[in-house]
């Protein structure tokens, strides 16, 4: 048996109609269903569906051979135990800084709410910056409003969210998109199952890139 880890939310949205490209189709209407386990079109591939940071601890200890997760997880939580060998190109967005609009920065240390700490921690430590890092779950865009943190270190995809909150983008940590991780141990004991997963997602991309 194979099974796949997937991302819920945007990621899924993206992710399945790849996967029905590639063969792959759960049985009932994911989306729909409280089940966390699914069937697919093919028997020997089931569907587990998680959020984004539990997928790479289901790959790393074989509990699912194969996940599909924003390149953010992994540069946040490591990559630990899986290879990396397929980005799927989907769920694009950007880690970025971000801080109220025309805001003077002081000197000194800054104060940075985000829930990518280990992310932020290298990327001012290479600046040079000091920082104090402020670990939130969720809605870092209301912490320089509610003025617990100067500025914030999350994920911009339209950048919506930050303009109906009063603030703008300030510098790009990273791309991001969603990759194929596998399990090392997998890579061989389900060696030609997932070669043959990577390459039919492969094919999908590929026609995908041309407009078929
Ligand atoms: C992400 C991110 C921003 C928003 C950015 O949150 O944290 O809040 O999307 O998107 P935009 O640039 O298009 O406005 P998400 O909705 O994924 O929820 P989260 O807070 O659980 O990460």
């Amino acid at each position: 048996m194979l099974t796949i880890a997937l991302t819920k939310g945007r990621i899924l949205q993206e992710t399945l109609p790849l996967l029905a490209k590639a063969g792959v189709e759960p049985l009932e209407d994911i989306h729909s269903s409280r089940k966390l386990i699914f069937p697919t079109t093919l028997d020997d591939v089931s569907l587990v569906v998680i959020r984004g940071t539990d997928v790479p601890t289901y790959v790393r200890y074989g509990a699912a051979q194969v996940g599909v997760v924003g390149k953010d997880i992994l540069l946040e939580h490591g990559a630990d135990g899986v290879y990396e060998p397929l980005d799927l190109g989907i769920a694009r967005c950007r880690l970025m800084t971000a801080a109220p609009t025309g805001r003077i920065r002081s000197r000194g240390k800054l104060r940075v709410a985000t829930k990518f700490v280990n992310v932020a921690r290298d990327f001012y430590a290479e600046k040079g910056q000091q920082v104090e890092l402020i670990k939130l779950y969720g809605a870092m865009e209301l912490a320089p409003l509610m003025n617990l943190a100067d500025e914030i270190v999350d994920i911009v995809d339209t950048g919506n969210t930050l303009r109906a909150n009063g603030m703008e983008p300030l510098e790009i940590i990273a791309d991001i998109s969603s990759r194929i991780i596998v399990n090392k141990a997998a890579m061989r004991s389900h060696h030609a199952q997932v070669r043959h997963l990577i390459e039919r997602l492969q094919s999908a991309l590929d026609d995908r890139g041309q407009g078929q």
